[in-house]
């Protein structure tokens, strides 16, 4: 699937915005995919979602390989985008090496974080598709507070997505800045803004799944939590525990 093709769909005039959702399994890639979402990204957040580590940048290029394999085995046809884990990206020789890996694990994009337009030309040079990945920073901020409040931030994330997309990004993912900023990304680039905590301005929103679903103990501010799925696994969980150690189950 050509993912450029798939995100220009979503750009101005808008028809809907586009969703995506963070995915790590086979298993929810078939649900995201029967529920219409239209892009699975293979976030790195699967190192704190699903592996149990405290950074993203815990994680490298095996972790996110076998990831996006599982998500293409469960979501054939869905348009996946995987994450560049910490320090797969840091020349353009590397970055397109790793894309290329990355593409041949199922992705149909790549994503990296931070203002990077030589690591985007030498990636697009092997056909591959990129999404960028500005504002806040999880791989290598040091808060997780929102950025671009003060207007050198502004320019400076305006001007990096500018240059993204000159170097050839299908998309770019804006996370935590304030709505204003999100809007006027989306007005300035010609191709598709993702926001996650940016806003209803960008043509498209993303949100972790286990912030969405209620799986984690805790979520970002800017997070919408759908069903609580924590809770009702629990009940779930105790209920069979308990029908176990009563003889209740089975009951032949
Ligand atoms: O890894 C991830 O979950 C992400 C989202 C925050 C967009 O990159």
């Amino acid at each position: 699937m050509n993912a450029a093709d798939v995100f220009a769909r979503f750009h101005k005039p808008l028809q809907r915005p586009l969703s995506m959702a963070t995915c790590y399994d086979a298993t929810f890639a078939s649900i995201m995919d029967e529920a219409g979402i239209d892009v699975l990204l293979v976030g790195d957040s699967l190192a704190n979602t699903m592996l149990g580590f405290a950074r993203t940048a815990d994680i490298g290029m095996p972790e996110m390989l076998h990831h996006t394999k599982a998500v293409r085995r469960g979501a054939p046809e869905s348009c996946i985008v995987a994450d560049f884990p910490f320090g797969a990206d840091t020349t353009p020789e590397l970055a397109a090496s790793n894309a290329v890996l990355l593409a041949q694990a199922g992705a149909d994009a790549v994503k990296l974080e931070g203002c990077l337009p030589q690591q985007v030309r030498s990636i697009r040079e092997k056909g591959i598709q990129v999404v960028g990945h500005l504002g806040l920073l999880p791989q290598t901020a040091t808060s997780l507070k929102q950025t671009g409040r003060t207007p050198e931030e502004q320019a400076r994330i305006l001007s990096e997505a500018k240059a993204m997309e000159e170097a050839g990004c299908c998309a770019i993912v804006l996370e935590h800045i304030p709505s204003a900023l999100g809007a006027q990304a989306t007005d300035l680039l010609s191709i598709p803004t993702v926001g996650i905590g940016a806003g209803n301005g960008c043509a498209g929103q993303v949100l972790v799944m286990h912030d969405l679903l209620g799986l984690g103990p805790r979520q970002p501010p800017f997070a919408k939590r759908y069903v609580n799925l924590r809770e009702q696994a629990l009940a779930a969980l105790r209920s069979y525990h308990a029908d176990v150690s009563s003889r209740l189950f089975p009951t032949t």
